[in-house]
């Protein structure tokens, strides 16, 4: 399996020649990511930029430059029509949209408190096609998605991707750069004693969401036939990778704190693409009361409730949010 490079993988599939054209530039903007990420105490590039981006948060030096680097790599595609970045407020067109052209959705830095810390960190992607000549609506559910990935920026680097199908997982190989098939066809276990939230938010959490995790902290003494055990590494793209890898559930739930804006995870390029991510390896992903794929997103940098991971654990946790 590990012969096996991401391109030589694209390149026996029945993709569009195009969007292969785009995955790989995609998965060029995460190998100089990487580099940048990795290289950032010597290139000054850790801390603050001293700019706020849309959503409100400081943005780091890294956030913009990986934004950068996405947007620079990706704009060669020839049919890549619009960008919509967590760091650009507005969509950016590249082209007069065609029927059949690429819209991307990215998150270019994920977890970007981790950085100067040394912790992990990831990028994460989406893609959907424009539907007719001149549709420049780039508001879809997350059903339209055509492919999705991150990669994640960890002890070594990974690329994880889905044309909706399979989920494969790629490892970028040091000193070549190639990313080759390491984790074919990964599934998420069905069975797991673990969970993720930023447990420090507890007071602002609602009924459903407090009587679960109290729950799985009983564990035996409790409902549960087993005790739970918990991580929270404040990275998406790591807990995800996590789950993949060994189960649990992640949440990032709407909470009294955060009720307006709808949650704190962006729907079309932190939310979605993990969904789509999660389902085709048999897990699950709702904001507790709709499947997240199902919303029709209101904004391009719309905030949603999200509960994704091991299927039993999220079908517990709507079940907890319809009593
Ligand atoms: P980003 O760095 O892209 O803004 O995303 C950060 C997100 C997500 O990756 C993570 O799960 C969550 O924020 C961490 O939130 P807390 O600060 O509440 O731990
Ligand atoms: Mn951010
Ligand atoms: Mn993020
Ligand atoms: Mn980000």
């Amino acid at each position: 399996m590990t012969d096996t490079t991401l391109r030589r993988y694209l390149t026996q599939s029945v993709l569009d020649p195009n969007l292969i054209f785009l995955i790989e530039d995609i998965a060029s903007s995460c190998r100089v990511i990487a580099n940048s990420v990795r290289n950032g105490a010597f290139e000054g590039n850790l801390g603050a930029a001293g700019a706020t981006n849309v959503q409100g948060e400081a943005q780091k030096t890294l956030d913009i430059l990986a934004n950068d680097e996405f947007e620079r790599i990706c704009s060669n595609s020839p049919r890549l029509a619009a960008l919509v970045s967590e760091e650009v407020e507005e969509v950016t067109w590249l082209k007069e949209p065609e029927a059949g052209d690429y819209l991307l959705y990215f998150d270019p830095l994920d977890g970007s408190s981790n950085l100067d810390v040394n912790l992990s960190v990831g990028s994460i992607f989406a893609v959907m096609q424009v539907e007719e000549d001149g549709d420049r609506n780039v508001l879809r559910n997350g059903r339209n998605q055509i492919c999705a990935g991150y990669a994640l920026y960890g002890p070594s680097t990974m690329f994880v991707l889905t044309v909706g199908d399979k989920v494969e997982g790629f490892t970028c190989q040091h000193g070549t750069g190639d990313f080759r098939l390491t984790h074919p066809d990964m599934m998420v276990p069905a069975e797991t004693s673990e969970f993720a939230i930023n447990a420090s938010r507890y007071k602002y959490w609602d009924e459903p969401v407090r009587r679960y995790i109290d729950e799985c902290i009983a564990g035996e003494d409790g409902v549960r036939a087993r005790p739970f055990n918990m991580r929270w590494t404040a990275s998406m793209v790591a807990e995800i990778h996590r789950i993949l890898t060994r189960g649990g559930v992640f949440l990032y739930p709407a909470d009294s704190n955060n009720r307006d804006a709808g949650g704190k995870l962006r729907l079309m390029y932190e939310a979605n693409p993990m969904a789509m991510i999660i389902e085709l390896a048999g897990g699950a992903a709702s904001t507790g009361l709709t499947p997240i794929m199902d919303i029709d997103p209101t904004g391009p940098h719309q905030r949603v409730p999200v509960i994704l991971g091991s299927r039993s654990e999220v079908e517990r946790l709507v079940s907890y949010h319809k009593t």
